[in-house]
C-alpha cells in the first residue's frame, strides 16, 4: 500500500519529530473577556513566523545527534529555539471555527470535565483550573538557556501587546541520561510514523528488512513499530484495526484540521520520597529487594532494560521484545528474546505493559487494534527531586483523545482486569487512578501489594489542538 506524503513544511515540529532539546518552556494564556477573538488573532499573528516546521525539527534533531556522537562540534548547532503553539476549543470557537472546536468529543468538553480520568477536583489544579483555563499554549525549546529565555521574553511581550492574560509559566529540563524523576530511563518506545517525505517515495524512517521477524512488515526496525500517520495527524490514513500493515480511512475532520493534531498536556507531580518510602515498605513486607519491586512497577530496569529480557540488553535490544511470542535474533542486529505471556518476568500490571500490551490480545481485540491506541509522547521532566515540586510535563499527540490517551490512561492503566480481560492483575501503580479513598492494588511477582499513596499527582493541564502551519495562518488572519 502506498504511504502518504508527509508535508514537513506544514506539520509542526513539536508533533513530528518532537523537541528533544535540553530546555523547554511552556507558556499559557487565557483570552480576555472583551474582544477575545481580536486578542487571539493578535497573538497568533505575532507567533506565526516563529513556529517550527517538521523539516527544521528533523534537521535540528539530526544535528544534535551528530554532536552527541562526537561527529560535530557543539558550536555547530544552530541555537535557534524551536517553538510550537496549541489552542483550546474555546479559542477556536471565538475565532469562528466551530467545526474545529467540535473535532473530538473530549477536546470540546475540555480536560476539567472528563471525570472519567479521576483527577483531583479542578478547583485544586495549579494548571488550567476554573477561570485559569489555558486558551493558547506556547512551547519553546532550546539547548542554550540564555537564548531560550530571551525568546520567552519576546513571546511574553507579544502576549502583553495582544492583551492575553498569562495563566501558566513552566520551565522543563531533561535530566541527565533521559531518566524521569523516579530514576528510570524514559523515551525508549515510540511508534514510528508511516509516510514518505518526497516524490521519490523516501520513507520518513528508513526500513531495515527483518524477514525473520513475525509481522516484519509492521516494523521499521527492531522494536520500531510502524503506525499509519492518521493516528496522530488529521487528514491522513489511519491504522486498520484488524491488519497491522494496512491503513484505514482518515478520521472525519474539516479540511483546516489537516496536518494538525490533538495535544494532551498534564502536569504530573512526582512524590519521589513518597515513592521510595512506600515501595521500600512494600518490599520489606514481601522480603524482596526494593529496586526489583520498583522495576516491576515500570516493566524496565532504571537503565531501560526490559524485564522481559534476561540478558544485558543495550541499544536496539531495549525495545526488541514481545509478550506473547518470542522475537528472533536480527542478523547484524539485536539478539532474540523469549516471550512472557503470563507475566512470569514482567508483571501484567507493569506500567509499560498496561499502556502497550504489544502483541497480546486485549479487551479491545487483537494486537492489531492496539496499534490504533498508540500515542506520540513528547513529555519533559521539570523541577529537582528532593527540592520541592518536581515531575513530568506529560505531553502527547493523537487524533482521538477518547480512544488513545484516555483509553491508555484510564481504561487500561486504571483497571485491575484490563487490558487482559478476565485476569485481575491490579492497576498500573505509577499512573493508574482509582476512586478517592480506595487503595491501589497490583499483583507483582513476589505477591500482591496495596497502597493509598499517590506517587504521581495530576496537577491539571489541558486538551488542545496543534494546528498545521497553514491552518495557523488562516486562524491568525
Ligand atoms: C509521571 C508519570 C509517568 C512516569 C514516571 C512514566 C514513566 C515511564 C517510563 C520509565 C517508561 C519506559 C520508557 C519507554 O518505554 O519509553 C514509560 C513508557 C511509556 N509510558 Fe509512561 N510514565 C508516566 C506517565 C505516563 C502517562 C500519563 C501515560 C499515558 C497513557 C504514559 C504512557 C506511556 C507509554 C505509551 C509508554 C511506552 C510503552 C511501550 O511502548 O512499551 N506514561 N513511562
Amino acid at each position: 500500500m502506498t504511504e502518504p506524503l508527509l508535508d514537513l513544511d506544514d506539520i509542526q515540529a513539536h508533533v513530528l519529530p518532537g523537541f528533544g532539546h535540553e530546555h523547554q518552556w511552556l507558556l499559557g494564556w487565557r483570552l480576555p473577556g472583551d474582544e477575545p477573538a481580536g486578542a487571539a488573532r493578535a497573538l497568533l499573528a505575532e507567533l506565526a513566523g516563529r513556529i517550527t516546521p517538521a523539516r527544521r525539527g528533523l534537521a535540528d534533531r539530526a544535528a544534535r545527534r551528530a554532536v552527541r556522537r562526537g561527529r560535530t562540534a557543539r558550536s555547530r548547532l544552530s541555537g535557534r529555539p524551536a517553538t510550537a503553539v496549541a489552542l483550546s476549543a474555546r479559542t477556536l470557537r471565538m475565532l469562528g471555527h466551530d467545526e474545529l472546536a467540535t473535532i473530538d468529543e473530549a477536546f470540546t468538553a475540555g480536560m476539567a470535565r472528563r471525570g472519567y480520568l479521576r483527577d483531583p477536583p479542578p478547583g485544586d489544579w495549579t494548571v488550567g483550573g476554573p477561570g485559569r483555563e489555558i486558551d493558547i499554549l506556547v512551547m519553546t525549546a532550546g539547548e542554550d538557556l540564555e537564548r531560550l529565555a530571551a525568546a520567552v521574553e519576546e513571546i511574553r511581550a507579544a502576549a502583553v501587546r495582544a492583551r492575553c492574560e498569562p495563566v501558566h509559566d513552566q520551565q522543563g529540563r531533561r535530566l541527565p541520561g533521559d531518566v524521569e524523576h523516579f530514576g528510570f530511563r524514559d523515551g525508549i518506545s515510540q511508534p514510528v510514523l508511516r509516510g514518505v517525505v518526497d516524490a521519490d517515495g523516501t520513507p520518513l524512517v528508513e526500513r531495515l528488512p527483518m524477514p525473520s521477524m513475525p509481522d516484519h512488515r509492521a516494523y521499521a526496525g527492531p522494536g520500531d513499530v510502524l503506525v499509519w500517520p492518521g493516528q496522530f495527524l488529521f487528514g491522513l490514513p489511519r491504522q486498520s484495526e484488524t491488519d497491522p500493515v494496512r491503513s484505514a480511512p482518515a478520521r472525519r475532520a474539516p479540511g483546516l484540521a489537516r496536518n494538525g493534531s490533538l495535544l494532551v498536556y498534564r502536569k504530573l507531580e512526582q512524590d519521589v520520597p513518597g515513592f521510595r518510602a512506600d515501595t521500600g515498605r512494600m518490599a520489606a513486607g514481601l522480603g524482596v529487594d526494593p529496586d526489583r519491586l520498583r522495576a516491576e512497577m515500570v516493566g524496565r530496569w532504571p537503565d531501560g532494560r526490559p524485564l522481559v529480557r534476561t540478558d544485558d540488553a543495550t541499544g536496539a535490544e531495549l525495545n526488541h521484545f514481545g509478550y506473547d511470542t518470542a522475537v528472533p535474533a536480527i542478523p547484524g542486529g539485536p539478539r532474540g528474546a523469549d516471550a512472557d505471556p503470563d507475566g512470569a518476568r514482567c508483571p501484567l500490571s507493569a506500567h509499560i505493559r498496561k499502556v502497550n500490551p504489544r502483541d497480546q490480545e486485549t479487551d479491545k481485540g487483537p494486537p492489531s487494534a492496539t496499534l490504533t491506541f498508540a500515542i506520540l509522547r513528547r513529555g519533559i521532566t521539570y523541577g529537582v527531586a528532593g527540592d520541592g515540586d518536581c515531575g513530568l510535563l506529560f505531553l502527547c499527540y493523537q487524533t482521538d483523545l477518547v480512544s488513545q490517551f484516555e483509553l491508555l490512561a484510564q481504561r487500561w492503566a486504571g483497571s485491575p482486569d484490563r487490558p487482559r480481560q478476565g485476569l485481575d492483575n491490579g492497576v498500573d501503580l505509577l499512573i493508574g487512578r482509582v476512586r478517592a479513598g480506595t487503595a491501589r492494588r497490583a499483583r507483582l511477582l513476589p505477591g500482591e501489594v496495596s497502597t493509598f499513596a499517590d506517587y504521581v499527582i495530576p496537577r491539571g493541564g489541558a486538551y488542545l489542538f496543534t494546528p498545521s502551519l497553514s491552518a495557523l495562518r488562516v486562524l491568525a488572519a
